[in-house]
């Protein structure tokens, strides 16, 4: 408990030296060409880009004055140091740090789609191999219903490192690709770091509670450099996050997911993410075209966002574009107009169809909107996760 009030108040300190410097470092940030264009703005202003290095860097400093904290009663007694814990936190970080740096070169360099799929499971490295190291736990635990097949539980083996590779990349891109309107990366992220830290709170009283105390070590300065991100994020944006912290973000949620073994319920939270990401699906293996920005259109007449579009020339359509038209159609998914030779259709992301769903709308209303549905979807995982689970597993 102590070094929770101890990683409270260092937190505080982050969040404000956070929030400072973000203004004070924003034209040297201009200056070395790191700026982006507001797509959704009448002004064309220059507004700094890739800030997102600087609560990242904030975040693991935090973290690193935390350690001799954390470690305190260790590092006295040096012949019982909990080095597994220590490797395991060491880990963590050092993942985190790498994707930080990935993160910034990206943004710099603005590097294609298979390195952004690549560098997160470079990154992840670290953490597979303590995971070997310290649990080597491959096991999963087969749901009740499905155990007259398989049994209580299955070995998968290699698989599983396979598994957590992936979720390190999915939550990274995951993040990236639901954004293009102010706030929406950071707000998001906002919701999830609180959904694992009530979640860690409820656990700390179970036999888990170790893992969800590391796992609290990581969230909490996260959660409070985050904040003070959003604060200069929020509409209307006087930075951009880049993809420097959407690489951070989701780096840090894989990390308490594989490290405090509970990345089903991390992926809970990710509702909105997995939706997005399975409606994106066409346009990211481009089965559909998927211009360079699928951030919706602002009209400078009235204000509002409308969703944007992109074409599909008929004759160059494929068996499965048109099956998956087709089904998108019959779900009401898409807002499609179509003449002689070509098929108008939104871009498919979450943003666009709650575009569609809602008609025009305020930027700062549709980010609201987005928040207030991922939200939703973390209620709707603690269901899953307390009173559903007991469903499909022993308490
Ligand atoms: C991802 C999305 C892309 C979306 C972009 C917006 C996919 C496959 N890629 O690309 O469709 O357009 O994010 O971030 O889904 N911007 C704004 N307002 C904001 C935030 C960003 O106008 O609130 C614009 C700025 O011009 C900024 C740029 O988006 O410079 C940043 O885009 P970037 O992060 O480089 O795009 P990607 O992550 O590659
Ligand atoms: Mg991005």
């Amino acid at each position: 408990m102590f070094e929770i009030i101890i990683l409270l108040i260092l937190s505080a300190v982050a969040y404000f030296i956070t929030a400072e410097l973000i203004p004070n470092l924003s034209d040297l940030f201009i200056k070395a060409g790191l700026f982006g264009i507001d797509l959704c703005k009448t002004n064309k202003k220059k507004v700094p880009e890739a800030i997102g290095v600087v609560s990242g860097c904030v975040f693991l400093v935090t973290s690193f004055i935390f350690i001799p904290i954390v470690f305190g009663n260790g590092l006295m007694d040096t012949q019982n140091f909990p080095h597994n814990e220590f490797a395991e936190l060491l880990a963590g970080l050092l993942s985190i740090c790498c994707m930080l740096l990935l993160g910034f070169a990206d943004d710099v360099l603005d590097l294609r789609w298979r390195y952004k799929l690549l560098l997160p499971t470079m990154a992840s490295l670290p953490l597979l191999v303590v995971y070997y190291v310290n649990f080597n736990s491959t096991t999963f635990v087969v749901p009740i219903p499905l155990r007259q097949w398989l049994g209580i539980s299955v070995n998968i083996g290699f698989l599983y490192y396979i598994y957590m590779g992936m979720l390190a990349v999915f939550c990274t891109n995951a993040i990236n690709i639901l954004a293009g309107i102010n706030g929406l990366e950071v707000g998001q992220s906002v919701v999830i770091a609180l959904s694992i830290i009530i979640f860690d709170i409820i656990e700390l009283r179970g036999d888990q509670y170790k893992a969800h105390t590391f796992s609290l070590h990581i969230m909490i300065p996260y959660l409070a450099t985050t904040l003070a991100l959003l604060k200069h994020n929020w509409y209307p944006s006087k930075v951009f996050v880049g993809d420097t912290f959407c690489y951070v973000s989701g780096m840090t949620f894989a990390v308490v997911a594989i490290l405090s073994h509970f990345s089903k319920t991390v992926l809970l939270f990710f509702l909105p993410q997995i939706i997005n990401f399975l409606y994106s699906v066409p346009q990211l293996f481009h089965i559909i075209p998927c211009p360079r920005h699928r951030l919706p259109k602002y009209s400078e007449e009235t204000d509002l966002l409308h969703a944007s579009r992109t074409i599909i020339v008929k004759k160059d359509m494929t068996f499965i574009t048109k099956l998956i038209l087709q089904v998108l159609t019959m779900l009401h998914l898409t807002d499609k107009v179509e003449d002689e030779d070509c098929i108008n259709i939104n871009n498919m992301t979450l943003i666009n169809l709650f575009l569609i769903k809602l008609g025009p709308t305020s930027e700062v209303q549709l980010t609201t909107t987005l928040m207030a549905f991922q939200v939703f979807c973390t209620c709707v995982a603690f269901v899953v996760r307390y009173p559903m689970a007991s469903y499909f597993y022993d308490s």
